[in-house]
């Protein structure tokens, strides 16, 4: 196949992106890079959330009526599971996949399938501390997180903060804690296990891509397909 000169730096660039995250998690376990989301696809991804119909967005974590307060005191963004009908989310899956390939050819971590959705915090939401995955429970083992707010400033609130709890020179009192400001193009990649995290209170509306990658959990009779 003949490779345009777009598609060949496009890929350079991802490979060398690739390479990093795949250095920094097995040093530290998380990995944040600024603005490093190709252009192109930041762009594609922010056009396709701003123009989401409202109603594509749903609160949440919602479960059963009555854990729905509960849910509420957790986390207050909606959100809109990415699937590849739109140009923008093929895209975004596209990426997200080359990023599997790359990770399992090179650390050999058998991620399996992926699912994403866009967050959005208006005014005011947040996200407590939380884990994406626990021990033994579910099948998620990478966490991926892109940011597409341009112009975001201290003022503006809404970092993502990580707990290093594992942190060498961290003792139990002292964790290492890891502010990232959700700048457009930033990628954050982390295991889902290892990393308690929050998103503290936005004060403007702010835009996040959050995924997981999972191992396939399908044991004998027992069949867990990605949902
Ligand atoms: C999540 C999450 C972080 C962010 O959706 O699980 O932790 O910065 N998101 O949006
Ligand atoms: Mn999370």
């Amino acid at each position: 196949m003949q490779l345009t000169l777009a598609q060949t730096a496009h890929s350079d660039g991802d490979n060398a992106l690739f390479e990093s995250i795949a250095n920094d998690i097995v040093e530290k376990g998380y990995s944040i890079s600024p603005c490093a989301l190709p252009d192109d696809l930041s762009s594609l991804l922010l056009q396709h959330i701003t123009e989401l119909p409202g109603e594509d967005f749903k609160r949440a974590g919602i479960g059963r009526a009555k854990e729905h307060i509960i849910d509420e005191l957790i986390r207050t963004d909606e959100i809109s599971w990415i699937t590849s009908n739109s140009e923008a989310g093929s895209s975004w899956i596209e990426w997200s996949e080359s990023l599997q390939a790359y990770l399992n050819r090179r650390l050999f971590l058998g991620l399996f399938s992926f699912e994403s959705h866009f967050s959005h915090y208006a005014k005011g939401d947040f996200y407590k501390k939380h884990k994406d995955a626990f021990k033994g429970e579910g099948n998620r083992v990478l966490s991926v997180v892109v940011y597409l707010n341009q112009h975001w400033s201290a003022a503006d609130g809404g970092e993502l903060v990580i707990y290093d709890d594992k942190s060498p020179d961290s003792s139990v009192v002292d964790q290492n804690i890891i502010t990232v400001i959700p700048n457009f193009g930033t990628v954050v990649v982390f295991l889902s296990e290892e990393f308690p995290h929050e998103v503290l209170p936005a004060r403007r509306d702010r835009y996040s891509i959050a995924g997981w990658f999972r191992l396939n959990n399908s044991i004998a009779n027992n069949i867990d397909p990605p949902s």
